[in-house]
């Protein structure tokens, strides 16, 4: 039997309704289960997944690799720079090379529309693990971890992210949010606001949900009664390194702080996709630490080790719903039931 999920991508949650996006969220939740009380879960023995990486990943890749393990598949890993893709052989052409071997390609890259023309050529699902514009598998673990937090469902929620408004991780959150009934609050300064054409697609999204999209300057109007605070990196990967002291000087006002998380509602949590820069203990943050005097960038040491921060719940949580990403994608089966966990 077929879901409505069989054979198909996952380049943006914009494809997605939002029972499908509630659907994913559950599925990782039966998924984290199995995995917690040690269920063999090896449903799609036989398949197997190619992960094209032209950017670096830490979280992304080892979710892919365990999860395809766990499910009993096979996986391939191909390194930024690493395969013929972009220089010696085209999109179209790599994608009915891989496509023909493999059941499942996952994709991380610059544009977009890279990901989108694999997908138009390869003979099998593309999963987008992060484009310039958006990343879609991490607002499945996002949201998981959000209703983990709040048992009690999306709708009616605040989720105010502050910093680089325009990135692939907050376009994304920005859907997201309008998709499940969330108040979406960016803020940061005007020249790093969303595109007008993604606002106004969510805006309408967000009128059929009940919720609203709100783009802001001013900390106090975002950070007041918020449920959930997000922030991200100022520079991402594939910006120029040049772009730094020109971020800093943009975003430093948009810092999470203890000052922010102070306005928030009562226990509101804080979340980062991760890699963070919330100390000098990168080679990046103690190179900007003795360029620019400044330990912290977008998120103080103390907020990113508080009681309210959940990252690395939201990060564990990267595995157990790119499991479920490609289960409901690659699977022929029934979903899993409750009686399995
Ligand atoms: N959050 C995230 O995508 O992390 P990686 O860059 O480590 O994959
Ligand atoms: N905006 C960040 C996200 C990293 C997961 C980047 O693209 O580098």
């Amino acid at each position: 039997m077929t879901s409505s999920f069989t054979g198909r991508s996952f380049l943006k949650l914009l494809d997605f309704s939002r029972d499908e996006i509630l659907y994913l969220i559950d599925l990782s939740a039966k998924f984290k289960a199995l995995k917690r009380n040690g269920v063999l879960h090896r449903y799609l023995t036989g398949k197997n997944i190619v992960l094209i990486f032209e950017k670096t990943s830490t979280r992304t890749r080892c979710a892919f690799e365990v999860a395809a393990s766990d499910l009993g598949m096979g996986s391939t890993y191909l390194a930024p720079g690493s395969s013929q893709l972009g220089n010696k052989e085209s999109v179209a052409d790599t994608a009915r090379v891989l496509g023909s071997m493999y059941d499942g390609i996952e994709y991380r890259g610059f544009a977009q529309s890279i990901v989108d023309e694999l997908a138009k050529y390869a003979e099998c699902p593309v999963f987008n693990g992060l484009t310039d514009e958006f990343h879609p598998t991490q607002m499945i673990a996002d949201m998981l971890t959000v209703q983990e937090c709040f048992p009690e469902g999306f709708a009616g929620l605040k989720l105010a992210f502050f910093g680089d408004a325009r990135n692939n991780v907050a376009n994304s959150l920005m859907v997201v949010s309008a998709k499940l009934g969330i108040d979406y609050v960016a803020c940061g300064p005007s020249e790093r606001m969303p595109d007008e054409s993604l606002v106004e697609t969510c805006r309408a999204i967000a009128e059929q949900n009940g919720c609203t999209i709100t783009l802001t300057d001013d900390v106090s109007e975002a950070a007041t009664d918020a449920n959930i605070i997000y922030t991200d990196i100022w520079l991402s990967m594939g910006e120029d390194e040049s772009l730094w002291k020109a971020r800093i000087d943009e975003l430093c006002p948009y810092r999470v702080t203890s000052d922010i998380m102070e306005m928030t509602a009562a226990d509101s949590i804080f979340m980062h996709c991760l890699p963070s820069f919330h100390n000098t203990d990168t080679a990046i943050g103690a190179k900007i630490a003795k360029e620019f005097g400044i330990d912290e960038l977008e998120v103080t040491d103390e907020v990113f080790e508080s009681t309210s921060s959940v990252v690395f719940q939201e990060a564990e949580n990267r595995l157990h719903s790119i499991k479920a990403i490609m289960y409901a994608t690659l699977s022929t089966e029934d979903p899993i039931s409750n009686e399995e966990i």
